[in-house]
């Protein structure tokens, strides 16, 4: 992708200069289970995407959580990539994912036994709002899917049933696309970040990510998803300039500072796909050094507070 050059100034530049104009567009299909849009979806560890796992997988290593040899239930989990690099990268020893595509979870499975993790990896089909669990877990992530909820009300009860679900010690993650301020802004950030998509011959990857860039939450709406009780410290994440991720945290509990340490070496790990994958990444941990951090604490009703 190779963010840093004259077009993403132009879109950092628009970004600071507009005002927020633009509405939310819901997903047209929440479930992705259309047979292209699978397809291309299990080719993400060919795009740039990876630099984006290996932003989600930074967070939780930086946080200084047990990762060998814990558990991990991964919400939404696609073609299972993100469930799948838990266990390899960050040795996770046993990780559930779940989707409510059943093409998807069958995507996945194949995924992880050509991974050789299928002894640690496993995905079922279940509605991610309807989850019947009883195992704690250490882990509990939800990458890229929650602007494929219908509204905020409902990411607040999913984080909800993560904090019933995980275990004091362990750590909820949500990462996701952050919707732009207008829509000619919007269009121009797809044509740029997306313009592999089109050039990888993965139209319905391109659709899809235009169409999720208008169902993505802003990080105001987003912060309406954090549990109204809880004993964890939660953290949003909110790049600068052009916002178009973010990222909510729920701490352990007692644990008051985000980062114990600084970023694992993904640039050299065979996690990415292409040097341009590396270079996005090396971007990427730079937006997250630069971020705004602002820290809710639900249970003690400082609601905002930033860091
Ligand atoms: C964009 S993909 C994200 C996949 C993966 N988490 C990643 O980071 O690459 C979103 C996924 O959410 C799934 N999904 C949407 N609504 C769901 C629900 N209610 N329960 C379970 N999965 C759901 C879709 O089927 C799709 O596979």
């Amino acid at each position: 992708m190779g963010i840093p050059n004259v077009k993403a100034l132009e879109l950092i530049v628009l970004s600071l200069l507009a005002k927020r104009t633009l509405a939310r567009k819901p997903e047209p299909e929440a479930v992705t289970d259309q047979s292209q849009s699978v397809k291309d979806y299990n080719r993400v560890m060919e795009t740039n995407l990876t630099a984006n796992y290996a932003v989600g997988l930074d967070l939780i290593y930086r946080t200084g959580v047990k990762t060998h040899g814990a558990k991990a239930l991964d919400l939404c989990s696609g073609p299972g990539y993100f469930a799948l690099c838990l266990a390899k990268y960050l040795n996770y020893s046993s990780v559930k994912g779940v989707d409510l595509s059943l093409p998807m979870v069958d995507s996945a499975n194949k995924n992880s036994k050509q991974w050789n993790l299928s002894n640690r990896a496993q995905f079922f089909r279940e509605n991610i709002l309807h989850i019947n669990e009883f195992s704690k877990y250490d882990v509990i992530t939800f990458t890229n899917a929650a602007h494929h909820m219908p509204d905020v009300r409902v990411i607040k009860q999913i984080l909800e049933k993560a904090q019933s679900l995980v275990k004091d010690t362990g750590l909820i993650l949500l990462t996701d696309l952050a919707r732009l301020k207008t829509s000619k802004l919007t269009e121009k950030f797809v044509r740029y970040a997306g313009r592999e998509f089109i050039e990888k011959n993965m139209p319905a990857m391109y659709e899809d990510f235009h169409n999720s860039m208008y169902a993505a939450f802003s990080p105001e709406e987003l912060s309406a998803a954090i549990p109204s009780h809880s004993d964890r410290l939660w953290v949003h994440i909110i790049p600068r300039g052009l916002t178009c991720f973010q990222a909510l945290i729920g701490l352990p509990v007692g644990e008051t500072s985000v980062f114990k340490r600084d970023s694992a070496q993904w640039a050299t790990s065979d996690i990415h796909s292409s040097p341009d994958s590396i270079s996005d990444w090396k971007v990427l941990k730079n937006v997250v050094n630069n971020a705004e951090i602002v820290l809710y604490h639900p249970s003690t009703n400082i609601s905002k507070a930033a860091a």
